[in-house]
């Protein structure tokens, strides 16, 4: 069993074949600065390349999964070029060959919400909440989320999720196929962990040449969307719209984009 922690708020373990990467910035509702992606796509490439790890998950606390990126950050140092950590991770978890499992208690909220689309089981508390609130933000969707969303929910409930960003409970995630089962939030993250336990005990070139053939037909797809979604997105943070969205939330106050 290892533990490492290069800083506090991404924490990692590995223990009998599984890296767990747990979310650990409460104060700030889990959002996601620079710093931890960097940590987070570091890891993801260890554990792509380490054979001691068959299966990665990934969590949060029983009261939120996380917020999204943080829009401090973001107004202070957005993401404008490939390498990125943001990016770095997105690719890194959409392009992992070996399972992934995520337990997603509370708020899922931005990338968030679009890193689970990456990911092959999903454990989630009955308290959990899923939104993609890119429009309200000046912003467009990231990780491929312009491309699955549509692929996973149809496009009229995607249109709800990604042009109007409503967010959609546990339940309607269950009924769309986005979720594999609804626990009490106290058992989602030790449900993740028994069932990573479960597939790490399996013979991994199976798993991996199993989850090939399940992708193959959207891997390049996805690879092409995060990239042309990168342009865009890195684009859009530094105008008129984000900057007044992102303000507005520092300022905790309602955006007002009636000039953009
Ligand atoms: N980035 C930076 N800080 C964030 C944050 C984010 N994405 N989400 C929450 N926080 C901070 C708040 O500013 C607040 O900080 P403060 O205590 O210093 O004022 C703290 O976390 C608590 O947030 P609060 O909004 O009071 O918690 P809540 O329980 O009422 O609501 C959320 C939780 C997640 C629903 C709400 O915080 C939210 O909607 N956050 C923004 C999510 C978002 O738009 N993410 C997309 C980014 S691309």
């Amino acid at each position: 069993m290892t533990t490492s922690n290069p800083i506090p708020e991404i924490l990692i373990h590995i223990d009998a074949g599984v890296m767990t990467l747990s979310i650990n910035r409460l104060g700030k509702k889990n959002s996601i600065t620079a710093a931890m992606y960097a940590v987070m796509a570091d890891a993801v490439a260890l554990a792509q390349h380490d054979g001691a790890v068959r299966t990665l998950v990934i969590q949060g606390h029983e009261t939120i999964f996380s917020a999204g990126n943080d829009i401090g950050d973001f107004l202070n140092q957005p993401p404008t070029t490939p390498d990125a950590p943001v990016f770095r991770f997105m690719r890194g978890i959409s392009s992992f060959t070996k399972p992934i499992v995520a337990a997603v208690c509370g708020p899922a909220v931005g990338i968030g919400c679009t890193m689970l689309l990456h990911c092959d089981l999903i454990y989630a508390g009955d308290n959990a909440a899923f939104s993609m609130p890119f429009v309200n933000l000046g912003l467009c969707p990231e990780a491929a989320s312009s491309l699955l969303v549509p692929q996973l929910m149809g496009y009229p409930r995607a249109a709800e999720a990604l042009l109007l960003g409503e967010p959609f409970s546990a339940e309607t995630a269950l009924e769309m196929g986005f979720i594999n089962r609804i626990v009490p939030p106290l058992e989602a993250n030790a449900l993740a962990q028994q069932q990573a336990r479960k597939l790490a005990a399996k013979p991994l070139s199976a798993l991996i040449e199993t989850k090939r053939l399940m992708k193959k037909g959207n891997a390049s797809l996805v690879a092409e969307r995060i990239a042309e979604e990168a342009l865009s997105f890195s684009r859009m943070l530094s105008e008129p719209a984000a900057r007044e969205a992102f303000t507005a939330f520092m300022q905790k106050r309602k955006p007002d984009f009636s000039k953009v």
